[in-house]
């Protein structure tokens, strides 16, 4: 890529640099080399961590998740599934040995090279097929085709247009019957310093020499991430009650019994989960 198309890239998405610059770092390492070295890119660890403590991290996730919103175990075998924001594989193993079709789509190729690797040791490799996402808000799958719409710890890390788009698009490519399962961070008052700080953090990252520094530093990586903060109504207002919104049964919010979530549609359930991280939240819903 030229640096003036890199350039052009960095200015109109800046919030994806960040990703771009840590996956840049991964593509000449190796998914357990990633994770030693920038393993906080992922999951916020750092020192004693490889590729399999990392993907067992995943698997965990994946069993607790799975039972929150409502699959008995071995009743996936038969569905396919897309995860929005896959990184280098750390859940998708685990959705890989129990779906028959795992979607892996993420913003950064080389994660995606990355996440191949992983689920080729930790996973079930015949189930998987990667869908990079050049623009960060469109899916290339067919309409009505999967099972479950999953995305964690990735809406946050986006522009909120984006986030938005990557919602409509979640529910666009989930079949009738099929469930989304999309995970967000709300505000909280240290936010009032981490977005405005993400934000100048990521001016610096449009200069790619600084940029190649700034993605081994934790802090710096990290406080770049900090895109966005979206709450329930934010979300189910662009859903937008009478248009997709209507194809949207069950709409539930879980989050934290440490945080109070509020929601200003009657319709729209909410569910407090143990062990979920008290800034986090999720909306689950199935299409009609
Ligand atoms: C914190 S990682 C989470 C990875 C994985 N979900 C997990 O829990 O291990 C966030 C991932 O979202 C991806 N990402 C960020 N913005 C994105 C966008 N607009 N579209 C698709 N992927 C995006 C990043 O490249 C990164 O791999």
């Amino acid at each position: 890529m030229t640096l003036l198309r890199r350039i052009a890239q960095r200015l109109r998405r800046p919030q994806g640099v960040p990703w771009r610059s840590a996956g840049l770092l991964t593509e000449s390492l190796t998914a357990d080399e990633a994770v030693r070295s920038t393993g906080w890119v992922f999951d916020n660890k750092i020192g004693d961590v490889s590729l399999a403590s990392f993907t067992n991290s995943g698997e965990d996730e994946v069993r607790r998740y799975l039972n929150v919103f409502g699959f008995p175990e071995h009743s996936t075998s038969e569905l396919v599934m897309v995860e929005i924001g896959s990184g280098i594989g750390r859940m998708t193993a685990g959705f890989s040995k129990r779906f028959r079709t795992v979607y892996a789509a993420d913003i950064d190729a080389a994660f995606l090279e990355r996440c191949r690797e992983t689920v080729f040791h930790h996973g079930e490799p015949k189930a998987l097929r990667t869908v990079h996402m050049p623009d960060g808000r469109t899916l290339d799958i067919e309409s009505g085709s999967v099972d479950l719409a999953f995305s964690y710890i990735t809406l946050q890390h986006c522009n909120s247009n984006d986030a938005h788009s990557l919602v409509t698009e979640a529910v666009r490519v989930t079949k009738v019957g099929g469930l989304i399962a999309l995970n967000f961070r709300t505000w909280t008052p240290l936010d009032a310093a981490l977005v405005p700080l993400g934000g100048l953090v990521r001016v610096l990252w449009r200069t790619p020499k600084i940029a190649k520094y700034m993605a081994r530093v934790r802090v710096l990586t990290r406080l770049g991430w900090q895109a966005n903060r979206l709450s329930p109504d934010d979300v189910l207002a662009t859903l937008g009650l009478d248009l997709v919104g209507s194809r949207l049964r069950d709409v539930t919010i879980i989050h934290s019994p440490r945080r109070r979530v509020s929601v200003s549609a009657d319709n729209v359930q909410r569910r407090a989960v143990r062990r979920i991280h008290p800034s986090h939240w999720w909306l689950l819903a199935r299409l009609a």
